[in-house]
């Protein structure tokens, strides 16, 4: 029997979404319902909803989720009902060709739930990156399940399964930050804030935050940025320079997904640095470099999916990290609000006043 449960539909391009009934099926083989807790607003969801993703509507948004595992199906073993489990994008299949290659962090071919979530009529519903969480209940795949400690609070946790581990990741894991190296954040949002704490707990020395809006850079500073520059003013390759010798950082990190932006991180580090793209572009964008400072700058240039994360080994560090005072988790919650908020939530995220609004579920 369908669980009947409210979820925040996005039935066309632009169009306000809307709390509807939503029909949860039993989990067949390999799946898992999730009562979920707490799922946080995150910018993708807003993607989905201006048709930037796909547009097989409509679409079930929500995906930066905790929750407790209410059923499983058939052969179901990694997680039981009663796990505090945080949802995720990335459930490694084990064996495409990335996973073959014991490279788990790019799996190819990760699993969603093969049976669809629907409207009361009937309508297949498109679950938000195979996720699908705001909603009282939500079905996914077993493996998109990842058990945390039940004692980190929802609505932080919930923020692991999207845009603090993009963050984090991209600074520990695709970015390779060390101890003592310098590291330049450009857009201090949810995303970049979250790459400027794990740029801290590496133990960076030197982190600069770049921003447009002066609010943003004040949180930058309360993760961990040790300089602060709004690049509306000043020239922020300038400015990184000054802070860093002369001679720019070892890491840039781009968190806004702009040529303008990219172009300045691509400049604003070292010689043999890296750069990295957490940011995402629209399909329109083109970037042009001069060949020979592509050569002559050497490092590396790479691209961020998802922080490079694995969720089974990162997940649980970082809700670890946070319960000892370590990682400032909580800190990305600007607000709680009920499933009838998501639009209201948008527009406050349109006019850069939250990091992130978190739907709590009352149970
Ligand atoms: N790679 C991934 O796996 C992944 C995962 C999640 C999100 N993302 C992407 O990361 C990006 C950031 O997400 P977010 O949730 O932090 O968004 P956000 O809207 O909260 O933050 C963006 C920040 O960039 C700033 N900004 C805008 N233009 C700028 C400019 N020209 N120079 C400097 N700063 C500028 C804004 O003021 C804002 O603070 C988005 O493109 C999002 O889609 C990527
Ligand atoms: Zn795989
Ligand atoms: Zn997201």
């Amino acid at each position: 029997m369908a669980y009947e449960v409210k979820g925040v539909v996005a039935r066309s391009k632009g169009a306000p979404v809307g709390v509807e009934t939503v029909l949860v099926p039993d989990p067949g083989p390999g799946e898992a319902v999730v009562d979920v807790a707490a799922c946080g607003v995150c910018h993708t969801d807003l993607h989905y909803r201006e048709g930037g993703i796909n547009d097989e509507y409509p679409f079930l948004l929500g995906h930066e989720a905790a929750g407790t595992v209410a059923a499983v199906g058939q052969g179901v073993t990694d997680v039981a009902v009663g796990d505090f489990v945080v949802l995720n994008w990335r459930a490694v299949c084990g064996q495409c060709r990335a996973c073959r290659k014991g490279q788990l962090q790019y799996c190819f071919d990760t699993h969603n739930a093969a049976q669809q979530m629907t409207l009361a009529d009937g309508t297949a519903l498109s679950a938000a990156l195979g996720i699908g969480a705001f909603a009282e209940k939500t079905l996914v795949h077993a493996g998109q399940c990842t058990k945390v400690d039940p004692q980190t609070p929802a609505t932080a946790a919930g923020l692991l399964g999207c845009g603090v581990m993009a963050g984090v990741g991209a600074a520990l894991n695709t970015g390779g930050v060390q101890r003592g190296e310098s590291v330049a954040v450009f857009g201090c949002g949810g995303v970049g804030n979250a790459a400027i704490a794990g740029a801290a707990l590496a133990g960076a020395s030197t982190i600069v935050a770049v921003d447009v809006d002066d609010r943003k850079l004040a949180w930058a500073k309360a993760f961990g940025a040790t300089h602060t520059v709004n690049s509306r003013s000043t020239d922020p390759v300038e400015a990184i320079r000054g802070h860093t010798g002369g001679f720019g950082v070892d890491v840039a990190i781009d968190a806004v997904g702009r040529p303008e932006v990219f172009e300045q991180a691509f400049y604003a580090r070292d010689l043999a640095g890296r750069v990295v793209l957490v940011g995402v572009p629209t399909p329109e964008m083109r970037l042009t470099l001069p060949m020979i400072e592509l050569f002559g700058r050497g490092g590396a240039l790479k691209s961020s999916w998802y922080g490079d994360c694995l969720p089974s080994r990162d997940f649980p560090m970082l809700a670890d990290l946070y319960r000892q005072g370590r990682f400032p988790l909580a800190d990305f919650v600007t607000e709680t609000i009920g499933l009838d908020d998501v639009e209201a939530a948008f527009a406050k995220m349109h006019r850069g006043e939250v990091l992130r609004s978190v739907v709590v579920f009352e149970k």
